[in-house]
């Protein structure tokens, strides 16, 4: 159900979760302080608890409140980036923050989202927690049609048109006063290059040992991963996906326009490989429409650049297929 940006803040004010458009994916927005609200966001996507939500804020300052302490070039970071697709991690005062937002971590993400309706909702409603707006494990929503179809036509949401970006915000984290991108995202790594002096590397070992504050077993710590999403199956749709460089005569195909692929095969067209910003785009609704045209099998077409935003591409396609 459309609500105006004005309702859906007093709904969140009142302790409702509500659909709300961002500029990468839309979100599930619940207030930060409010456990209650924070405890239906999870039920309602069927999300783990031990995965952290973002919060997401109006204005830079707004993070003093909460940070312990600051890093090394967060304010380069934040006054290049924010508004925009970038989450940080960082340490926080655990009581500043309810742990089931950072299921239990010393650490929260920040996010500044760029646009019109999130920032209006942010600023009438206060800080929320939004993780995106689709059932667990399924492809994120980029309109507010994808938000109605996991969570029904009853369930409150703010149209915002079809997201600029259409994947998920880019996370850092730092360790050792080094950057590392836990999640690719919405910004390639190398947009880093020039603010950071060095393009951050990519974490892909999924633990490391000092992260955790309640994690000691006997003399060990316990592992546990960086980004606690990247654990999970994501971005699936109920069809199995399979990636490939030889597509095969008469199968679907997830590819791209001006290919031409074997006799017989039906494309479901990521656009065209010279504007990877729109195959970004058009990721998330493609993968919905394979489930909406009942499609239990499709071939990927993963023969394209593993670079840019295309790298991100890359990884969503590897996650949603495994
Ligand atoms: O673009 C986005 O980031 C969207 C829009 C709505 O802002 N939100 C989003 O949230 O993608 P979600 O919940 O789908 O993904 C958040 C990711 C998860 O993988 C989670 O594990 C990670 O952020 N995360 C959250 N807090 C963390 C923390 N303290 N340390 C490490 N990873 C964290
Ligand atoms: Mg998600």
């Amino acid at each position: 159900m459309r609500v105006s940006a004005e309702e859906a803040s007093h709904l969140l004010r009142q302790g409702h979760v509500v659909g709300i458009p961002t500029e990468t994916v839309y979100g599930l927005g619940a207030s930060i302080f409010n456990p209650k609200a924070i405890a239906d966001i999870f039920t309602l996507k069927g999300r783990p608890a031990d995965n952290p939500l973002i919060i997401h804020l109006a204005h830079p300052d707004e993070l003093l409140q909460f940070i312990e302490r600051p890093l090394p070039q967060l304010d380069v970071l934040t006054s290049t980036f924010w508004p925009g697709p970038l989450t940080i991690v960082l340490p926080v005062h655990s009581e500043k923050v309810h742990s089931s937002v950072r299921a239990g971590l010393p650490t929260a993400a920040f996010r500044l989202p760029d646009h019109p309706i999130a920032k209006r909702v942010l600023e009438l409603a206060g800080p929320l927690a939004m993780p995106s707006a689709n059932i667990s494990g399924r492809p994120s929503s980029t309109s507010y049609l994808h938000v109605e179809e996991d969570f029904g036509g009853q369930f409150p949401v703010v149209d915002g048109g079809v997201c600029r970006c259409g994947l998920e915000s880019t996370i850092l984290y730092c360790t050792g006063g080094h950057w590392q991108v836990i999640r690719e995202g919405a910004l390639p790594r190398s947009a880093f290059a020039d603010v950071l002096g060095y393009t951050p590397e990519a974490h892909h070992p999924l633990v490391e040992n000092s992260h955790l504050e309640d994690g000691v077993i006997g003399k060990q710590k316990k592992a546990k991963p960086l980004c606690p999403g990247q654990m999970y199956r994501h971005y699936a749709p109920k069809a199995v996906l399979k990636l490939t460089n030889l597509i095969p005569e008469g199968g679907i195909v997830v590819g791209f326009n001006g290919r031409s692929y074997p006799n017989g095969c039906t494309l479901f067209s990521l656009g065209d490989l010279n504007n990877p910003q729109d195959v970004a785009h058009n990721l998330y609704r493609v993968l919905r429409d394979l489930d909406a045209k009942g499609i239990s099998e499709a071939w990927v077409d993963i023969d394209f650049p593993n670079e840019g935003i295309l790298a991100t591409v890359h990884e969503r396609l590897r996650r949603a297929s495994t």
